[in-house]
């Protein structure tokens, strides 16, 4: 039986990630953005981020796999689906739910990067700090969290709760990670 309990309320989320939709409406003065989410677990922080960007955006998804069904990181990053248009020139974010060690977001780096964007950025809903193996950063960070492992407002356990409104501890009485 999983059990849930809550770390950052759906009002704590909705704040702070109005908070960090006005900071890139200001830093990028009136420059056009492209949002690129990862998928699934960014589409939900995405689409409520888009909301709080006065500026022309517009969005494309990429798609990696890496950690099945499993909890803990496998080492191994996979391209399950490319950006659809060329990134060249343009001002780029990536949007990602959850930063961990860092290795999905050095792989999805390194592939936008060869498109050479005029400039690109990070954008994480969370971060766990504390896990980092990788020498990257987000450069809009929503919520620093301990080394716990959540799902909601996107973020999933074996693909169940993306659809939770706040974002939450899963304790599961067995596998635990
Ligand atoms: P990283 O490559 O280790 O930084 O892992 C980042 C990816 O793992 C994110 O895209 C998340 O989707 C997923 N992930 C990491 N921690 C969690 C968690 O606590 N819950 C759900 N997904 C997680
Ligand atoms: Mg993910």
């Amino acid at each position: 039986m999983d059990k849930l309990r809550v770390l950052i309320t759906h009002r704590q989320i909705a704040a702070k990630v109005a908070e960090m939709g006005a900071s890139i409406t200001a830093d990028f003065a009136g420059e056009p953005v492209v949002l690129i989410g990862v998928l699934k677990g960014a589409t939900i922080f995405l689409a409520d981020l888009a909301r709080h960007i006065q500026l022309d955006v517009s969005f494309d998804f990429i798609a990696v796999s890496s950690y099945g069904n499993a909890k803990q990181h496998s080492g191994v990053v996979r391209l399950v689906k490319d950006v659809d248009q060329s990134l060249e020139g343009r001002n780029v974010i990536l949007v990602e739910d959850l930063l961990d060690t860092g290795l999905t977001l050095v792989y999805i780096k390194n592939l936008l990067q060869a498109h050479q964007p005029k400039s690109f950025k990070i954008a994480a809903l969370l971060d766990k700090v504390s896990r980092r193996s990788e020498p990257i950063h987000a450069d809009y960070v929503g919520f620093v969290i301990p080394d716990e492992f959540v799902v909601g407002y996107g973020l999933d356990f074996a693909g169940r709760y993306r659809n939770l409104p706040d974002v939450c501890v899963l304790e599961s009485d067995s596998d635990r990670a």
